[in-house]
């Protein structure tokens, strides 16, 4: 099912027209289809039936609020990364119990707040950590149930900035250190291991790299376990693939059930911790054209929506689908362009030498499968007011994160007192 669809030659997130929200909330901004969201959380759910498995959001893709209740009022627990993530997933409503906190760098003061909440499980990614956990943990007279995160050393084949799980990324303890890694967890007192974690990249459009990654962490599991540990769980990871081109990532059924197969036996409850699989075709961003500057090799449309609100093209050579908002005819010549922002550096594109109908100022654009790391990585460089962000459902949508006023932001800023003095 498509949730963004053109009806009556409009664009529109299930049945309102962005064009009409572009008039209430001006552009550029973000909307999501709740519809969409709940979508792939049902094939999710559909898929495990049966299976002794929980499903854990990786708040990080996208993080507005509406975006974690919609998922923590259909049973959904959180996987956060920090504690503003696990204040927004309580604040969603998701119990504590139900969030699982990873991480490469927690510092004590962020371990003792989520303990104190009662999070359910922490990943921990080195032996450092474990030390720190454990201090903490005792100082709250607590035990922290923790997984230990390991990395398997495997090539998930994505963008290098968002691979993981090769020896040379600085997450999870080397899987071939992770023996002692247990044991030293094992003899701390305010520890309780439950289990094992992974996870091997972002974006991973074949199943092959998790096949190999857990045959190599079944094998762990079983040294330790004749080592003396209980491992009641093993945490997957997020990762799987979306389309943005023409990618063919996996069926998420496929994927749970390749998971389920290769860890059939193991008499693990397993975690899948998905973030771009569950909101990333669900949200698309939407900007309105400046001006077009017809170049010597291409023309250059110049939109109001820039790399500060959505950084995938320039820092992962990301390609996102554009397409005008409103239809255009099926016969209309297109020209090459580039689709640009107002921000000073070359870098600030959305899509290069794309071949669309002819565009002009005061036009709308929709920028495909932006519900994953689009708003969650925004900026307001340049001073350019943080993005806003829409939902919609069915019929109705509410703007779940307004625009600031500029006079808002310079008010979060303090002028030095001894500067205030001198003026
Ligand atoms: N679990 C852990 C421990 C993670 O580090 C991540 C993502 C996930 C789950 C969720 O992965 P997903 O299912 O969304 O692939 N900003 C990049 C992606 C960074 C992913 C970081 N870790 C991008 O825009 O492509």
């Amino acid at each position: 099912m498509n949730f963004f669809a053109y009806r009556n030659g409009e664009m529109h997130a299930e049945g309102v027209a962005l064009k009409t929200i572009a008039q209430q909330v001006g552009t550029p901004f973000y909307c999501y289809s709740a519809a969409a969201l709940r979508a792939a959380w049902q094939e999710f759910a559909d898929a495990m039936k049966g299976m002794n498995a929980s499903l854990c959001y990786a708040v990080k893709a996208n993080s507005n609020l509406a975006v974690i209740k919609l998922f923590g009022d259909l049973g959904v627990g959180a996987d956060i990364v920090s504690v503003g993530e696990m204040r927004r997933a309580l604040a969603a409503g998701i119990p504590a119990g139900r969030i699982v906190y990873s991480g490469v760098g927690k510092k004590a003061s962020e371990l003792m707040a989520a303990l104190e909440a009662g999070v359910g499980q922490i990943n921990v990614e080195s032996s450092a950590e474990l030390e720190t956990l454990n201090a903490v943990a005792g100082q709250l007279g607590r035990k922290a149930d923790i997984t230990i995160r390991v990395n398997p050393d495997i090539d998930a084949g994505t963008h290098e900035k968002i691979t993981t799980g090769l020896k040379e990324n600085k997450f999870g303890i080397d899987i071939d250190l992770a023996r002692g890694a247990f044991a030293k967890a094992g003899a701390l007192p305010n520890l309780r291991v439950v289990g094992v974690a992974m996870h091997i990249g972002s974006q991973l459009t074949s199943l092959q790299p998790y096949r190999d990654a857990i045959v190599r962490v079944r094998s762990l599991i079983e040294d330790l376990r004749s080592d003396g540990h209980r491992i009641d769980r093993l945490d997957i990871g997020g990762g799987l693939g979306i389309v943005y081109a023409d990618e063919t990532p996996p069926s998420i059924t496929e994927f749970v059930q390749v998971v389920g197969k290769e860890t059939a036996g193991l008499g693990c409850e397993l975690t899948f911790e998905p973030g771009r699989r569950l909101v990333g075709e669900a949200g698309v961003l939407v900007s309105e054209v400046i001006l077009v500057k017809p170049g010597v090799f291409k023309t250059f449309v110049i939109v109001d929506a820039a790399m500060n609100d959505l950084i995938r093209p320039t820092l992962y050579d990301a390609w996102h689908d554009v397409l005008p908002v409103r239809e255009p005819r099926p016969d209309a010549a297109t020209i090459r362009c580039d689709i640009v922002g107002p921000i000073c550096e070359s870098g600030d594109y959305l899509a290069q030498n794309r071949d669309l109908p002819s565009l002009s100022a005061g036009e709308l654009i929709m920028v495909r499968s932006a519900g994953a790391y689009g708003a969650v990585m925004a900026s307001s460089y340049n001073s350019r007011p943080l993005v806003p962000e829409v939902m919609v459902d069915g019929t109705r949508f509410a703007i779940t994160r307004p625009r600031p006023s500029i006079e808002e932001m310079i008010a979060a800023e303090r002028i030095p007192p001894w500067m205030a003095q001198a003026g």
